[in-house]
């Protein structure tokens, strides 16, 4: 009896270490929503600080109601402006409940692309398999027509002021400030124009806005003389091991710029490590869902 026992001993203890593993993942990490905050020394001399709300990636499905509850209070930040770089919906039936997330938030300044998953649902696969192929040939192989109302979803924030981003300019004046914004729709799926929005960023504070941070963009951007540029789709990684961080980008973008703030050439990216996951692989670990308050502040 001993013996047997001895025998499944270490599988028994690694099965059960697995369980734990996917739960924390799955029912605790994947709800452990964070504020993150950032000063972006991007203003000239004596200018008024400016606050920017960055979500992304909130894939979200009826009946999240934490994560719903939980963004829509960021309103108590009050923000100057809000950035959505996409992956809003994974639900046909989501652009309600996506509404109440934003609630209060939809009342101020914002701005929005589209990412890939706002226009296709999300189907099951391997949840191992971004280890070795990004999702890119998921859609260039299987998904050619989208079966998301994105066009609805994008209605409903331009009717309540929002700016649509999708291979456009505009400007948006966020407190005291006129901000100019370019913003490209996802590269991921080779819908981004960014020769539509080409030339010099205009006015003294411009914002870049996309989802996925293509470096190929990422310099166009620059090039133009954009200061500030935003971003999502990484999921940071989603799932990051201790000490190490990301296994992968799932774009073009180093591992280490894969969430946060950093530099691309003269310009400040931050990428959102987002806010949810797909339906179908809904766990995170050691990458908590975030989103983050930007505080614009001069340049010394
Ligand atoms: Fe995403």
């Amino acid at each position: 009896m001993g013996r047997v026992r001895k025998r499944y001993a270490v599988p028994l203890g690694v099965l059960g270490t697995g369980v734990a593993g996917i739960g924390y993942a799955s029912v605790i990490e994947r709800n452990w929503f964070r504020l993150r905050r950032y000063d972006v020394p991007v203003l000239a001399p004596g200018q008024r600080p400016i606050k920017i709300l960055h979500i992304s990636d909130t894939h979200l499905t009826p009946g999240r109601r934490r994560l719903i509850k939980w963004v829509s209070a960021l309103d108590a930040l009050e923000p100057d402006l809000v950035v959505n770089t996409g992956d809003s919906i994974s639900h046909r039936d989501a652009i309600g409940p996506f509404l109440d997330l934003l609630g209060p938030l939809l009342d101020r300044p914002g701005v929005f692309v589209y990412g890939s998953n706002d226009m296709y649902s999300p189907v099951p696969k391997n949840p191992a398999r971004y280890l070795w192929r990004t999702s890119q040939k998921d859609y260039s192989k299987r998904r050619t027509v989208p079966d998301l109302p994105y066009r609805e979803l994008g209605a409903a924030m331009t009717a309540a002021g929002w700016l649509d981003l999708n291979n456009a300019t505009g400007t948006i004046k966020a407190g005291d400030t006129e901000i100019w914004l370019g913003g490209i729709n996802d590269s991921h799926i080779n819908r981004d124009r960014y020769d539509e929005i080409a030339g010099p960023a205009q006015g003294p504070l411009s914002i870049g806005v996309m989802h996925s941070p293509e470096p190929r963009n990422l310099d166009r951007f620059v090039a133009d003389g954009y200061q500030l540029l935003l971003a999502g789709h990484t999921h940071g990684g989603q799932l990051c091991v201790p000490l190490y961080g990301a296994l992968v980008t799932n774009c073009g973008i180093d591992r280490a710029r894969v969430k946060g703030l950093s530099r691309h050439g003269d310009a400040w990216l931050h990428v959102s490590a987002g806010l949810g996951t797909s339906p179908y692989a809904p766990v995170r670990f050691c990458c908590p869902p975030e989103a983050s308050l930007l505080t614009l502040v001069p340049a010394s």
